[in-house]
Order: structure tokens, then sequence, then C-alpha cells
């Protein structure tokens, strides 16, 4: 049966940034697929409610607190992630920020340091961390590297992002080479979804209607649509799909 490829039974997985917004929502996701979940974020009250959905959902979860930039948390919580649930079979690094909507010109040293800091350099602690564990129990895994729209195609006024999530793209494609046959790689691109990071542009209607004017499918994503395509790029039935940008975006990036 062609749907049973898309289950995640007996898998674990990790989602980062599984606190809200796209990361609450794979997290329950994978559940539903029939995946245990670990949940990790540095907001723990907001953790423990996905902890309450992956449960209802039938999955046994594990919240973790974690800042993705400290190398030493990262060890440690994958650590405790395989006591508790047992091997990793999934990552997906969904953490990331996005501070800065302006001119280049007027962007300070230090944002620019931490939003590659978060988006790019936490996502390859993360990465290197399972890569390492996959690799030495000689076993097979998933990696999902939530890039963007904005990692296939400039977004204006935010060139750290777009710059972050471009970096994305290329880590991807290097880990998918270098980590086959073992790790499948994939990037998955959305566009804009309706989370807590596009509140501010969805908000504010001159910007609203630009922006959908930008999108052939004419609206917003809802979050549980990108769900999905990380429950497929996690599955069996993406066995033969790595290095891949996988994009879902209403078609901003076909124009
Ligand atoms: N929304 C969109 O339109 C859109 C489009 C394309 C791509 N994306 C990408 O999708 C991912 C999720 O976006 P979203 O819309 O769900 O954003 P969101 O609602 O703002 O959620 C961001 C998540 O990242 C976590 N996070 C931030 N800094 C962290 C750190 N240092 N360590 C650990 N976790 C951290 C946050 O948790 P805590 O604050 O609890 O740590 C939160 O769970 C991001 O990588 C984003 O770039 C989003």
């Amino acid at each position: 049966m062609v749907l049973d490829e898309f289950s995640l039974s007996d898998r674990v997985a990790v989602v980062t940034g599984g606190s809200r917004g796209i990361g609450e929502e794979i997290a329950v996701a994978m559940a539903e697929a029939g995946a245990d979940v670990a949940p990790v974020a540095r907001s723990e009250d907001a953790l423990e409610a996905t902890a309450e959905r992956i449960e209802d959902a039938g999955g046994t979860a594990h919240p973790r607190p974690l800042d993705v930039t400290d190398e030493a948390a990262v060890t440690a919580m994958f650590e405790e992630v395989e006591d508790s649930l047992g091997d990793v079979d999934v990552l997906v690094n969904n953490a990331g920020v996005n501070p800065f909507f302006g001119n280049a010109r007027d962007l300070d040293g230090e944002t620019w340091r931490h939003i590659l800091e978060v988006n790019v350099t936490g996502s390859f602690y993360c990465a290197r961390e399972f890569g390492q564990r996959v690799h030495e129990r000689e076993g097979t895994g998933s990696l999902i590297n939530l890039a963007s729209v904005g990692g296939v195609v400039a977004l204006p006024y935010q060139a750290p992002y777009t710059a972050s999530k471009h970096a994305m793209v290329g880590l991807t494609k290097s880990l998918a080479v270098e980590w086959a046959p073992a790790i499948r790689v994939n990037a998955l691109a959305p566009g804009y979804v309706k989370t807590d990071f596009t509140k501010g542009v969805r908000e504010n209607e001159e910007i609203r209607a630009d922006l959908l004017d930008t999108i052939p499918l004419d609206r917003f994503a809802e979050p549980d649509e990108v769900a999905a395509s990380a429950v497929y790029l996690a599955s069996d039935a993406a066995g033969y799909v790595t290095g891949e940008v996988h994009v879902a975006d209403g078609g901003i990036a076909a124009q």
C-alpha cells in the first residue's frame, strides 16, 4: 500500500524549534504518522504544550530545552533523547530567526552574526551530532533542513536571512553527497507561512498586499501544509530523494 510508505512508525524524530509555529506542526504531524518525537527549543512551557499534542496524537514525547547555538548542549540533548526514546532516525533543523527587515546598508554586525549563528551554525551543530551518531551505529537516517523560498530566490530587505537560507541549501547538498547512502539530506523551502514569524508583515496591509501579489496561489500557507512535506521527506516515500530543495511556496519561485 502506497500510504504505508509515508508511515513513521518506530521512528524517533528530533525537531528543533518545536515550541511553536512550523516546528510544532512538524512535531505533531510526525507523531500522527507514528513517530516518537523530541521537540526542542528554548521555551519550556511551549514545549510542554507541543508534547501534550504529540501524546494526544499517539506518540511518546520528550520535550527538551535547548539553545541550538550551544554546542555542548546539543550533544547533551541527543544523549538524553536517545536514552529516553532510542536512536534518533530523523532530525528536523527547523529553529530559525529573522529579526531584521530593512536595507542591508543599515544592518549591524551583531544582528548579522546572530542570524547566521542560529540559522546556520546551530543547524550545523545538530546535523553534525546526528551524522556522527548514525555513522557510529552504522544506521540510516533522514535529515531535513528548513530553508525558505529565500534560500532559492532573493527576499528584498532580508539580506542576512536570505544569506542564511542559501547557506542551508548549500549545507544540505554537501551533506547529502557526503553522507549518502546512510543519511538522506533534504531542504524544505516554504514560502510565507502563517506563524509568529510572519505576523508583522501579514498584519501590515500594504506589505501584505504586496506579498500576496507575488504568490500565484494567492494566499499564505498553513503550518500543517509545510508539516505534510516534512513527513514525506522523512518517510520511505522519499526513499530515493536526497540533496533536493523541496519548495512549498505557492508558486513564488516558479515565476
Ligand atoms: N513562517 C514562514 O513564513 C517561514 C517561511 C520559510 C521558512 N521558515 C523557516 O521555518 C522555520 C520555523 O519558522 P516559524 O515560522 O515556525 O518561526 P517561529 O514561529 O518564530 O518559530 C521559531 C522556532 O525557532 C525556535 N528558536 C529560535 N531560536 C532558537 C535557538 N537559539 N535555539 C533553539 N530554538 C530556537 C523558537 O523557539 P524558542 O523561542 O522557544 O527557542 C521557535 O520554536 C525557521 O527556520 C524559518 O526560517 C519560515
